[in-house]
């Protein structure tokens, strides 16, 4: 059977996106075909296929992929045909310790990813999906949501009654705002915009920063906890945050560096680093097994993740446009 699938040709570009065909081959031992039916769009997905970092072959990209299963290889127990999974961002680290220090094993970077109508994979590079959960809501939580989830639970340790402080209304951003207030902690919201800091606050944040009307927000922050700063900060900024960041935390507080939506270098002040005993921690994503914890506690509490707007694959190009003009809140979606 023939299935559509897009290509970013090597070099990348919006003008080098184009729409072919991929044959999933029938399931070899230990595999499963599956029907994508949706994919999300992050950051990552918008740098290979905008060119940033370009693909050196033609590449199927998108990192994130939810669908159902139709055929299952020798000794596969843990699907059945008709079972809905998402895809995991690192497919090769399954448990343990962190594995993957290059992109040379992620779907729609090293390797083909998930703008596609089928594929077949090793099992374990799927999870289940969370119960009632759309394939566009299961699409979501392969990056954004597992890397919100991993800096909070896993790496964070986050207690019920700490603080946490979120940057902008991203995927990451709005997934951690969701985990934090699931876990009873306390959050402190930025964005560039009032409209959505409004959002923000009817998803639960406590206290909203704009972070364009206030450039000294790590003070605010400050004030906000009676000087002691916060637990944990969510680091999507990259150079034009990371200082504030530094005055915002609390003394041996942990910043998650997530992400470098401002550029991927910068200055770096040291001595609140040392002074302030800071734990500056870096991720990516996380494993088979945080994505399987993760998703037991969006099970228990019913979350769901908050998606913006809907794309079809043969869209991608709009839909990285809409991303680019940083209007979105929350997720992104293909549906395929
Ligand atoms: N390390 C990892 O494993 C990992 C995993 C996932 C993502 N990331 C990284 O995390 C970052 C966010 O990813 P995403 O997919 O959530 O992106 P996204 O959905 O495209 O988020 C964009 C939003 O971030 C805010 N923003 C943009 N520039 C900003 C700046 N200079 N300072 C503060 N906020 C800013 C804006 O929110 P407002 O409009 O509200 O201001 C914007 O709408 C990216 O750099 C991505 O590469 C890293």
């Amino acid at each position: 059977m023939t299935n559509k699938a897009i290509y970013v040709q090597p070099g990348g570009g919006f003008d080098r996106v184009t729409l072919g065909t991929s044959d999933a081959l029938p399931p070899k031992p230990g595999e499963i075909t599956v029907n994508i039916r949706a994919s999300s769009l992050n950051y990552h997905d918008y740098a290979v296929v905008s060119g940033m970092w370009a693909p050196t072959v033609s590449r199927i990209p998108m990192s994130d992929g939810a669908g159902e299963v139709v055929a299952t290889g020798e000794g596969v127990t843990e699907f059945a045909s008709g079972d809905h999974v998402v895809s995991t961002f690192c497919p090769t680290w399954l448990d343990g310790e962190p594995e993957v220090d290059d992109m040379s094993t992620v779907p729609g970077d090293g390797i083909d990813g998930f703008a596609r109508q089928q594929v077949t994979m090793p099992v374990t590079a799927f999870t289940r999906a969370p119960k009632g959960y759309s394939h566009a809501e299961a699409a979501t939580l392969t990056c954004a949501g597992l890397t919100a989830w991993r800096a909070l639970m896993v790496d964070g340790a986050l207690m019920p009654g700490e603080t946490v402080l979120i940057q902008g209304t991203g995927g990451v951003s709005v997934f951690a705002l969701q985990f934090a207030k699931m876990a009873g902690a306390t959050v402190i919201a930025t964005s560039s915009s009032d409209e959505k800091l409004g959002r923000l606050e009817a998803l639960g944040a406590d206290y909203l920063i704009n972070y364009r009307k206030d450039q000294n927000w790590g003070d605010s922050v400050r004030r906000l906890t009676a000087g002691r700063g916060v637990d944990h900060v969510i680091e999507v900024g990259g150079p034009s945050t990371l200082a504030q960041s530094m005055v915002s935390a609390r003394i041996g507080g942990h910043i998650a560096i997530i992400g470098i939506l401002s550029g991927v270098t910068g200055t770096l002040p040291l001595l609140p680093v040392l002074t302030r005993q800071l734990r500056l921690k870096g991720l990516v994503v996380g494993s088979r097994r945080h994505q399987m914890e993760m998703i037991r506690a969006i099970d228990a509490n019913d979350m769901k993740p908050i998606i913006d707007r809907h794309f079809s694959l043969e869209q991608i190009v709009e839909a990285f446009r809409y991303q680019e003009s940083n209007r979105h809140f929350g997720k992104i979606c293909l549906d395929i």
